[in-house]
C-alpha cells in the first residue's frame, strides 16, 4: 500500500471508537483516516460472543473494499472477543486497544492493585486479567462492568450528580484501595472527571486511546508505510443514526466533523 494514499482504518461498535481516533488524528497529522461506527447495533457490551465475533466480520468485510494501511479495532469489547478470529480471516495488519494498554500496565513498577472497568462483555471475558497476570502474577487485579457510563456519556451527564452517583454505585464493591484504575472502555475517558472524584487523586487512570496511537504509529513506522506531509482525507462510515452521530461526534473527538464526510452504508446480513 503506497504510504500517502492508504487509509489507517478505525473501526468501533458506534461512536466511543472517536475518543481513540481523537489520539491517532493528534499523533499522525498526515494520515488518512477512515472511522467506521456501527450505529445500527451499538452497544456490543452486553451481546454474546458469536454476535460480536459476527458483526466485527460483516464490517470488517465491508472495510476491506477501501484501500487500508492497516485496522485498528477501537473497540474493548470486540478487542476482547475478535482480534484473534479478525486476523486470521483478513490480511491486513489489525490492532486493538488492549494488547498496548496491558504492555504499560505490566510495566507500572509502583501499582499493586490494579482496577479493571468494562463493558459486561469484556469483564466477562477476563482478557485484560489474564494478559496482566500472565507478566506479573504478583498483582492484585478486580474488575468491575459499569454499562451505564456509556448511555451517561452519550446524553452529555457526566458532569451531572448522577453520573458521580452511578460510579459510587458501581464501586462500592471495592473493598480494598487501588493503585490504578484502567478505562476499559471507549466512552469512559470521558468519565474521567466523576471516576477520579470518587477513586481520589492518588489513583492514576489510564486510558487505552494516546497508547494505541502510539502502537498505530510504531506499526506503521515499522512496515514503512508512515505518511509523509500532505492534507489528510478525513472519511466516515456508519451503519445508521447518520445524524445522531454527527451531531454528537464533537464530544467523543474533540471537534466538530463536516456531514459530507458521513456515510450510512447497509452492512451485509445487518
Ligand atoms: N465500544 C464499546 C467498548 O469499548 C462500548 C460501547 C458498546 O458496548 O458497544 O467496549
Amino acid at each position: 500500500m503506497n504510504s500517502s494514499e492508504g487509509f489507517v482504518a478505525i473501526f468501533d461498535s458506534g461512536l466511543g471508537g472517536l475518543t481513540i481516533m481523537r489520539e491517532i488524528m493528534d499523533l499522525l497529522p498526515y494520515e488518512h483516516l477512515l472511522y467506521f461506527g456501527d450505529m445500527a447495533r451499538v452497544p456490543y457490551g452486553g451481546r454474546s460472543q458469536k454476535a460480536i465475533v459476527r458483526y466485527a466480520k460483516e464490517n470488517v468485510r465491508f472495510l476491506m473494499q477501501k484501500p487500508l494501511k492497516c485496522l485498528v479495532i477501537a473497540c474493548h469489547t470486540v478487542s476482547a472477543y475478535a482480534l484473534q478470529e479478525l486476523s486470521q480471516e483478513f490480511s491486513l495488519p489489525i490492532l486493538g486497544v488492549i494488547e498496548p494498554t496491558v504492555l504499560e500496565v505490566v510495566k507500572n513498577n509502583q501499582a499493586r492493585h490494579i482496577l479493571i472497568l468494562g463493558t459486561s462483555a469484556t469483564i466477562a471475558s477476563n482478557i485484560y486479567p489474564n494478559l496482566i497476570l500472565k507478566k506479573r502474577p504478583e498483582m492484585k487485579i478486580s474488575s468491575i462492568a459499569a454499562p451505564l457510563f456509556v448511555p451517561f456519556v452519550e446524553e452529555g451527564l457526566v458532569n451531572h450528580l448522577a453520573a458521580k452517583l452511578i460510579v459510587q454505585e458501581y464501586l462500592k464493591e471495592l473493598k480494598e484501595p487501588i493503585d490504578l484504575a484502567l478505562l476499559g472502555c471507549t466512552h469512559y475517558p470521558l468519565m474521567k472527571a466523576p471516576i477520579q472524584k470518587v477513586l481520589g487523586s492518588q489513583v492514576s487512570l489510564m486510558d487505552a486511546g494516546p497508547l494505541t496511537a502510539k502502537a498505530t504509529q510504531q506499526l506503521l513506522s515499522s512496515r514503512g508505510e508512515l505518511a509523509g506531509p500532505q492534507k489528510r482525507k478525513l472519511s466516515f462510515f456508519v451503519t445508521d443514526h447518520r445524524e445522531k452521530f454527527c451531531k454528537l461526534a464533537s464530544l467523543f473527538l474533540g471537534h466538530g466533523i463536516d456531514p459530507k464526510d458521513v456515510q450510512e452504508v447497509e452492512i451485509a446480513s445487518l
